[in-house]
This record gives structure tokens, C-alpha cells and sequence, in this order.
């Protein structure tokens, strides 16, 4: 079992990028809400905590605090902005409140090195972003790093282990930031960098066998990081245990559905199953054009192909286990060995992650917890009586690519490029159509295959084309037509929530849009987008 350090969660946007950090040197973190008493920490073996930043302060109504009995655990505590706080005032220091809050950068003068600034220049640039300030040490510290506006900037009290800094170390504006972490973790509460990938997936394997033991796992494959990654971390602890579910739904991009079988059926040798609702969704498509009612009904229509997938994958190994051969299964047969004694389908598997699972905390009038939904499928666990199978809700996404990478997954399937469920329902404004489809996807394949060759696939957030209805004049040899448009769509971004276009090189575009509108018949016009989100969404549907 990795060695925990609990990052105690007092609203900080901030919180997922400290418990990353301490991720990156190898040390496994672990949020936790800032109410969580000191006898659960204690429980779960903590070896050290961080107190997380926070916009409040210490003072307000309603502000955030810490069961005080986590500083008597005996383990090492760091506290950040907010959490130094924190220990001003429950370490009998004082706190005062300032009128304006104070960003940007700021120089730190090291005093004292001691353990956590142990390697470090004794100038460092750091970022800040606080609103009250410490204006009189806790007995037992002593300040051991100041800046131009704060004599206690970083203050320790070395036999406690306790110290706090008031500036942001989990960020890259401050220098040197993630070795002043690792001081702290591997220094000071003396972590054994034990948390690397190949630790967890032999730890996830085992935990994975024991689960399930002999029963069967479903697992819905959308083909995109998440579902792939899970897939073959299951397979590996469980083979043929485990069958996967492609839903083909007439919305994917050209080649996909191939890629998927070339993949997970002929490399990795996984009893996938692929299910072919096209006709389906299609026809439920069909003179429907707003956006949203697109993706309820395609949200709708997967849930129902998916139960009927699982319950056609029990009844024909029903069948074949009783070798009555009467069961005509909606889904292609997998070759291959069919392992014997087939037990019932128990686990749902689903490529759940960290952050969808922590409870992020809600400031303000009501601190109570918000607990985001999980991804689950409708519901289909209940209904089906299914207990769900997650063995990457522990990681974050980069430390859910680096597993991929390590369980051979190829480079297109790690570093994909997010796709959404609705695929290209919402690529297709207005109401969808075959014809409309073909069109995008000969489009899209184009822009994707430039992207490649040129290696600006790799530098985007998203790279796709959008059919655009509107009919547009051009010219064909001699006539006049009308045809239909294609936007560019190519971002850069962090996280989705905001997004700049890219400023693609020019004979690049020139050539996409060159070809597209040579290769691609029923498009005479190629537009790019220049919008950034906010105020324009990242799709445009
Ligand atoms: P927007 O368009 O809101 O997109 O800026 C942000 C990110 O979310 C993806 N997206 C979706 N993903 N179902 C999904 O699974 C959806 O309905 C959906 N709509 C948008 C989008 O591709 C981008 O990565």
C-alpha cells in the first residue's frame, strides 16, 4: 500500500494542482474534504498534510476550518495561503485581515533553508494570491522565509514539522516550486516516492483479480483515453473475463469504428463486441434539429443498444454454456476461445477518474460538499443489478495516459484528442442526415490526416471540421452552384473550460482547405473559426 499525503480541501481552485504535484514526485496524494476528522486521516495511514489554499478568510462567517486535531496527529503539516492561515489562528499566531487581496509575483528571501528550502537558491521568484495576512508567528515558529510585503512568508516550527508558506508552490510561476514539495514530502514527513506506474498497474491488477474473481466484466468502449485504458488494464488482470462493447452510432468519424476492432480485437486479443446501431440512431435522428434534443435522444438510444447488448451477451453464453445453440445473439460472435464455464456478467467497468469523483468543496453561503455526478450509464448499474468496476478513479489524466503508455497502447489512443459522445451528431448542425455525414467525415479525415503529417495534431487541444448548412455559391468549370460549407474548428486549451483558436500556419490551412474542397464533393467553401471560448464554445452545436 502507497504512503498517503492528505490534501485537506478548503476551496482552492488550486487543490487538484497541489495533489498532482505531490503525484509527480511519486508519492500518492489523496483530497479530502476539509471537515474530515483527524481520527479518518490517522485511519488511512496519512504520513503528512497539506492544507490546501482557499479564498476565504480565516475570520468570515462560515469560513472553513479543520477538526483542530489534526495537528496533534504527529505528522508533518504544510499549510498553503490559506492553510498558513489556518495555523495562525489555530496555533494561537495572529491573522489580519487585509482590504485588498495581493496577486502577482513577489521575490522570497530564504533565511533559514532548514529542511524544506534544503537545495534551493535563497532568492526564488514566487506567485502569490492571498487576501489576510500572518502578523504574529504561533509560538514554536519561526520565519524562515520573508518577501518584500511579508516578514513571515514562510514560517516553520521544525520540531513540530510544521510549516506554512504563503505563496502558491503548486504553481509553475513559482520557481523551483515542485522541489520545495518534494522537500516537504521526502525531507520532512520522509515519503518513499513509492507511487510510480508500474507499482500501480501490478497493485490494480491484483485488486482487479480479487474483485471480480470469477464472474465477467462489461465495459462500454467509446475508443476514446479513458474506456481504452481501462479496457486493457482489465484484460491484463483478467483476460477473457472481460468483454467489451463498441456501440457503433452512426456518428463516428471515418476509419473509427475499424481502428477500434484493429486494435482491441486483432492486437490485444480482447472479446470485443461490436454493436451495430447505426440504423437506430439515425432514424431517431431523423427531422430533429435542435442540439440539445440531439443529444438526449442520442444519451437515450446508447443506454437502451447498451442493455441490450449486455442482456444478448448473457443469453448467448447462457446458451452456449448449455450447448442448446438456440440463442441468436443482436451481436457479432467473437472468435476465439470462449472460456469456459462462462459465470454470470457481475461488474460494469467504467473508465471513471479522480476528478470526477472528488468532492469538490463549495464556498460561500453553503459549505456544503458538492458531489459531482458520476459518468454513470443511465443508471444501468441499478437497474441491471451491476456493481461497477473502476480502477482508474484513483488517477489523475496524465497519470491515466503514462499507464496507457506502459500497458502498450499506441500514441494515437493515448494522446487522442477529446471526442464528444455525441460524436458527430453535433458536427452536423441542424438536423442529421446521411448524406450530411458522408460529407463531414471525408471533410474531417482530410483535416485530421494534414494535422497528422504536419504534427499540429499533437500541439492542439481539438482539431475538427463542422458541416455547416448554408448553401453557398461557387463555381464548378463553366456553372453557378450552391454547396454546402465546412468550418475549422482547431483549439488550443488546458481544460476545456476555456480555449483560444490556433494560429495554424497558412499553407497549412491552404492546403486543408484545398483539398477539401477539391476532394470532398458538395463543399465549394472552407471557413475558419477565430473565436475563442468565452464567448464561443468549443463545438458549435
Ligand atoms: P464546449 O463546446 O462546451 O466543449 O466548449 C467543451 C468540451 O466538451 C466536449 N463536448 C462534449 N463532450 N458530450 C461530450 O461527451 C457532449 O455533449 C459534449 N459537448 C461538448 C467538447 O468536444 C470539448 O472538448
Amino acid at each position: 500500500m502507497a504512503q498517503t499525503i492528505a490534501v485537506l480541501d478548503f476551496g482552492s481552485q488550486l487543490t487538484q494542482v497541489i495533489a498532482r504535484r505531490v503525484r509527480e514526485c511519486q508519492v500518492y496524494s489523496k483530497i479530502y474534504h476539509y471537515t474530515t476528522p483527524a481520527e479518518t486521516l490517522r485511519a488511512e495511514g496519512v504520513i503528512g498534510i497539506i492544507l490546501s489554499g482557499g479564498p476565504q478568510s480565516v475570520y468570515a462567517k462560515g469560513a472553513p476550518h479543520p477538526d483542530r486535531a489534526i495537528f496533534s496527529l504527529g505528522v508533518p503539516v504544510l499549510g498553503i495561503c490559506y492553510g498558513v492561515q489556518l495555523m495562525g489562528h489555530f496555533l494561537d499566531g495572529r491573522v489580519a485581515p487585509s482590504k485588498a487581496r495581493e496577486y502577482g509575483h513577489g521575490v522570497l528571501t530564504v533565511k533559514k533553508p532548514g529542511r524544506l528550502f534544503a537545495g534551493l537558491p535563497r532568492k526564488l521568484r514566487v506567485w502569490n494570491s492571498h487576501g489576510d495576512k500572518l502578523t504574529r508567528l504561533p509560538p514554536g515558529f519561526v520565519a524562515i522565509g520573508t518577501t518584500e510585503n511579508s516578514p513571515f512568508a514562510a514560517i516553520g516550527d521544525v520540531s513540530r514539522s510544521f510549516y506554512g508558506i504563503q505563496f502558491h508552490p503548486e504553481v509553475f510561476h513559482t520557481e523551483r516550486g515542485i522541489d520545495l514539495i518534494r522537500n516537504f514530502l521526502v525531507g520532512i514527513c520522509g515519503a518513499r516516492q513509492d507511487w510510480t506506474t508500474r507499482d500501480f498497474i501490478s497493485h490494480a491488477v491484483a485488486t482487479i483479480r480479487e474483485t471480480v474473481g470469477k464472474s465477467r466484466v462489461i465495459l462500454g468502449l467509446s475508443g476514446g483515453v479513458d474506456s481504452s485504458v481501462a479496457a486493457a488494464l482489465i484484460h491484463k488482470a483478467i483476460g477473457r473475463q472481460l468483454t467489451c462493447v463498441f456501440v457503433d452510432n452512426g456518428l463516428l468519424r471515418a476509419g473509427e469504428r475499424e481502428a477500434v476492432i484493429a486494435l482491441y480485437k486483432k492486437h490485444f486479443h480482447i472479446d470485443l463486441r461490436v454493436a451495430d446501431a447505426s440504423a437506430i440512431f439515425l432514424r431517431r435522428l431523423r427531422g430533429v434539429a435542435d442540439p440539445e434534443e440531439k443529444r438526449k435522444i442520442i444519451g437515450r438510444t446508447f443506454i437502451t443498444v447498451f442493455e441490450k447488448s449486455l442482456r444478448s451477451i448473457g443469453r448467448a453464453d447462457g446458451a452456449r454454456q448449455r450447448g442448446d445453440g438456440e440463442a441468436k445473439p443482436s451481436l457479432p460472435r467473437h472468435r476465439g476461445r470462449v472460456p469456459s464455464g462462462r459465470h454470470e456478467v457481475q461488474f460494469l467497468a467504467q473508465g471513471t477518474l479522480y476528478p470526477d469523483v472528488i468532492e469538490s468543496v463549495s464556498i460561500g453561503n453553503n459549505p456544503a460538499s458538492l458531489i459531482k455526478s458520476h459518468h454513470n450509464v443511465g443508471g444501468l448499474p441499478e437497474r441491471m443489478k451491476l456493481k461497477l468496476l473502476e480502477p482508474l478513479r484513483e488517477l489523475f489524466k496524465d497519470e491515466v495516459r503514462e499507464v496507457g503508455a506502459a500497458l502498450g497502447l499506441p500514441r494515437e489512443v493515448v494522446w487522442r484528442q477529446p471526442f464528444p459522445g455525441p460524436g458527430l451528431g453535433v458536427r452536423v448542425l441542424g438536423e442529421i442526415s446521411p448524406d450530411k455525414l458522408v460529407i463531414l467525415r471525408a471533410a474531417d479525415a482530410i483535416l485530421q490526416e494534414e494535422m497528422m503529417t504536419s504534427g499540429w495534431y499533437w500541439k492542439v487541444w481539438q482539431s475538427f471540421c463542422v458541416f455547416v448548412p448554408v448553401k453557398t455559391v461557387g463555381v464548378f468549370g463553366d456553372e453557378r452552384n450552391y454547396a454546402d460549407v465546412i468550418a475549422l474548428r482547431i483549439v488550443e486549451s488546458i481544460d476545456a473550460m476555456t480555449a483560444d483558436w490556433t494560429r495554424l500556419p497558412y499553407e497549412l490551412l491552404q492546403k486543408i482547405s484545398g483539398r477539401i474542397t477539391n476532394e470532398v464533393r458538395g463543399v465549394s467553401r472552407v471557413v475558419f473559426d477565430v473565436s475563442s471560448k468565452p464567448p464561443a464554445t468549443i463545438e458549435w452545436e
